[in-house]
């Protein structure tokens, strides 16, 4: 195997602006930052397929807790933080003395003073917005009840791979209005992005996330057929009935939920080339068919990788060291 010194990124960091400090929604980013850290994932992935060696996190620590289980985010932070060369700590509250009321302010201050950045995954976004609040380095929201944006940062690399572009790219959103739609619905403002929404009434994306997009100048089109949502769709974007937190509901959503799986006959009335995303876990059988998952169609393992990529781009445009 050879290994290679990387070289390619030196000029993008060359460029960095001021870093940003927390990234609690999609929405703290600017487009261009945005842009950069979509382009420096593409150049980060490549990188990794020539096994090029990337130490741009020596010495550099992330802290990572998590409140919900969690896969993909786990595991693609960690790993990211190790092919940079850092190193990532996975702690639950109960490792920590949160669970014996230690206050999160308290928490958030002592692991500023050990870390470069914590990543949390939070049941109640209150919480990950009152930790950024007493911390003293950058805050990563990897989910929480109100938005996913590391999530929507990965699914844009697939967009752009799988569509060659990311203006005038028609993507609909079936199923619930959920964290995950919050965060697709601001990155869609921030770029201009073409977005139908396809809910079934009362699981519409939260209104103050909807007003605050149309403040920057989304264009979102609500459409509750999901045949007629899909028609000009070039991706298809769906995720779980009932999300983590929301297990007491099961029954009624999967009931109110019938009509808006993402099955074959669903992506039949979409284009020809339409690309069908998933943020996974997937529940095969309730909002998306197994023979979808499996099809030509779905582009959910590559989305899931990308997350490795995009996670490492975000902890350079975070923690990356200055080279100014
Ligand atoms: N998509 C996603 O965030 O997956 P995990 O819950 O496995 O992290
Ligand atoms: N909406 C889902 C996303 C899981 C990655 C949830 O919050 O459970």
């Amino acid at each position: 195997m050879v290994f290679i010194k990387s070289k390619i990124l030196l000029p993008t960091l060359l460029n960095r602006q001021k870093a940003m400090m927390h990234l609690l929604s999609i929405s703290d980013l600017t487009k261009e930052e945005l842009l950069e850290i979509i382009d420096l994932a593409v150049k980060l992935k490549s990188e990794r397929y020539r096994n090029v060696v990337t130490d741009y996190l020596k010495n550099k620590s992330l802290a990572m807790i998590f409140e919900l289980p969690s896969t993909r985010t786990r595991v693609s932070f960690e790993v990211a933080m190790a092919d940079l060369g850092g190193h990532a700590l996975c702690l639950t509250p109960e490792d920590l003395q949160l669970s014996r009321g230690e206050p999160i302010k308290d928490t958030a201050r002592t692991l500023s003073r050990y870390v470069h950045a914590v990543m949390l995954r939070v049941k109640d976004h209150a919480t990950i917005e009152e930790f950024a609040s007493y911390s003293s380095i950058p805050v990563i929201n990897g989910l929480s009840n109100l938005e996913h944006p590391c999530q929507i940062i990965a699914d844009l690399v697939t967009v752009q791979e799988y569509k060659g572009k990311l203006d005038s790219v028609n993507i609909t959103w079936v199923g619930d209005g959920n964290n995950v739609c919050n965060s697709l619905i601001l990155a869609s403002a921030i770029l201009g992005i073409d977005l139908v929404i396809s809910c079934p009434q009362g699981y519409e994306p939260d209104e103050f996330v909807v007003k605050k997009a149309y403040d920057m100048g989304a264009k979102l089109v609500f459409e509750s057929n999901p045949q007629k949502a899909v028609e000009d769709a070039d991706t298809i974007y769906t995720d779980v009935w009932i999300s983590m937190g929301m297990e007491s509901e099961r029954d009624e959503r999967l009931k109110n939920f019938s009509d808006y799986q993402v099955n074959e006959k669903l992506i039949s009335f979409a284009r020809d080339d339409v690309i069908v995303l998933h943020c996974l876990p997937a529940h095969r059988g309730e909002e998306i068919t197994d023979d979808v998952i499996e099809g030509t169609s779905s582009v959910v393992f590559e989305q899931a990788e990308n997350r490795l990529h995009a996670q490492k781009a975000i902890l350079l445009k975070m923690i990356g060291y200055e080279y100014e």
